[in-house]
């Protein structure tokens, strides 16, 4: 619990926005599990018999409700922008009244030659509108938090690209019965994910027999690949493809806590953010094999987070929001090339406009980056390499991808994550490009392909764009980036 609230207070005091986002949100979790010392069980069956249970979907009539979630444009969006784009609510428990939020953008050309692709922001319990308007998506939010300006970058152009604020408590997504938050968990966000996109394809028939995918980050290294085989169990019980899966995209994704633990620490003191001292401390105390880590090496993890100072664990050689609250309502259109550090802020003030709600078609609601109302997380996996493992088996095209400057869930991370599969390697580690430039690194193995992104931080696609579409688009495609 101390630990907790360091973490929390670590970011809070200085003025971030940071204390809201993602991937705290999952440093909350697992110290608070390390602190209670718990132990986490598995709730994931990866095994063929466990599709013997087979309990068929919820699905309702979805008639006409296509037509009613279009969007006719967003409140301050550019002048002349053709793009169809839909939002709205699919309920996935109707005896409850739970319902999830989707934002949905056709690709301009040829969009029923595309494929259809879900991304998913992590936390847990962060809304995937984070990727939509400060990532990937069609628009990004200009510094007055009322006017867009285009993404030339945007994932739609290559696919169609479906967002999703899941479980219910998170972004727009909400429960009727108010304990549903008290469930939350790793194994119901991907139930009702799944019911969600079945019910999905029924209002967007068109999509059915299409390409999917499923990408995300940070926390979304567990939703993804959770979601991705519940899929594949169900396609298996009711032996159709009803949803045509081929593969998943995971970004500075925490997939196993003892080897990120370890590649973060790692990856500080290789940075220069952490002294030796301090390094040496945390690999002498800290057994974070056994996910149950002592007084000792919580105070030395709090000096380490001393040490590193106040900086953008996100991005380490980005500028911090300093005036977070301050928007400059006079500030010339943003550009794609320079990511505004306070994004989160922007967009929360954005969300939240009341023509801006009712454009995307929800009720009322206070949005929030990351949910208030959840506020436990029932079922952390400590690993799910074994879904991994199992993914990679059933010929599912497995990218794990990183941007190199991310601090808190870094590339060592995800190396140290991949070596612990020891799968063969096919493609030595080697330079990618992209305009004559090195846009970062890769390593194919057997079954499964990292690649990182120089110079992006946690959410690559925020400071990287050009480079994070030009991967989207390899990793669709199943080419690897060029060499040269
Ligand atoms: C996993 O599935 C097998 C086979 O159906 C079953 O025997 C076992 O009890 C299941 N384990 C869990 C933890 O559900
Ligand atoms: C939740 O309750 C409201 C008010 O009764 C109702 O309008 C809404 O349809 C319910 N949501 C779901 C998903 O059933
Ligand atoms: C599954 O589908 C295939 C092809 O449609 C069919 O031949 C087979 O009998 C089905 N199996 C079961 C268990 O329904
Ligand atoms: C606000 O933006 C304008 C136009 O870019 C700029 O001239 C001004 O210095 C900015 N004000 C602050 C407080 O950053």
């Amino acid at each position: 619990m101390i630990k907790l609230l360091t973490f929390f207070c670590v970011f809070t005091l200085f003025g971030l926005s940071n204390a809201d986002i993602q991937a705290n949100k999952l440093f909350e979790l697992i110290n608070s599990k390390s602190s209670r010392n718990s132990h986490v069980t598995n709730t994931w069956n990866v095994s063929e018999e466990a599709a013997n249970e087979f309990s068929p979907a919820y699905i309702a009539p979805q008639d006409g409700l296509a037509q009613l979630d279009k969007i006719v444009a967003l409140p301050g969006q550019p002048a002349g922008v053709n793009i169809n784009q839909y939002s709205g609510y699919a309920t996935v428990n109707p005896n409850a009244g739970r319902a999830l939020f989707y934002y949905f953008v056709e690709s301009p050309s040829d969009s029923s030659t595309k494929p259809l692709v879900l991304w998913l922001n992590g936390g847990p319990g962060c809304s995937s509108m984070i990727g939509a308007m400060s990532e990937l998506g069609p628009f990004r939010i200009n510094s007055d938090g009322k006017t867009l300006f285009i993404n030339d970058y945007a994932w739609s152009n290559v696919a169609n690209m479906l967002f999703l604020e899941s479980p219910a408590g998170v972004g727009f997504s909400y429960s009727n019965t108010s304990s549903d938050y008290d469930h939350a968990s790793d194994k119901n966000t991907a139930d009702d994910s799944y019911v969600f996109l079945v019910n999905w394809l029924e209002r967007f028939p068109q999509y059915k027999t299409r390409d999917f995918y499923i990408t995300g980050e940070s926390y979304a290294g567990h939703y993804v690949p959770e979601l991705a085989y519940t899929i594949l169990l169900n396609n298996k019980k009711t032996n159709q493809s009803i949803i045509n899966i081929k593969g998943i995209a995971i970004g500075n994704a925490w997939v196993d806590d003892e080897t990120s633990l370890r590649g973060l620490y790692d990856h500080w003191w290789t940075h220069g953010l952490i002294s030796d001292a301090t390094h040496d401390a945390i690999f002498k105390y800290c057994d974070f094999a056994s996910g149950s880590l002592s007084a000792l090496c919580h105070n030395i993890r709090d000096k380490a987070m001393d040490e590193m100072g106040n900086i953008d664990v996100y991005n380490i050689y980005a500028p911090i929001c300093l005036t977070p609250k301050q928007r400059n309502t006079s500030a010339i259109p943003g550009s794609i090339y320079n990511f505004d550090p306070c994004s989160d802020y922007i967009m929360e003030f954005y969300l939240n406009d009341p023509m801006v709600q009712k454009t995307l078609h929800v009720k009322p609601t206070s949005w929030d980056l990351c949910s208030h109302v959840l506020t436990t997380w029932n079922d952390h996996q400590v690993t799910i390499l074994p879904i991994i493992k199992h993914l990679i088996e059933k010929g599912q095209r497995l990218w794990v991808f990183s941007g190199d400057v991310d601090a808190r869930v870094p590339v060592t991370s995800s190396r140290y994550s991949i070596n612990s599969l020891n799968l063969p390697v096919e493609t030595a580690w080697r330079p990618w490009y992209l305009n004559k430039e090195v846009g970062g690194y890769l390593e194919a193995y057997k079954g499964l392909l990292l690649i990182t992104v120089r110079g992006a931080g946690h959410t690559v696609p925020s400071y990287q764009p050009q480079r994070a579409l030009a991967l989207f688009s390899s990793f669709l495609g199943g080419i690897l980036p060029p060499s040269s």
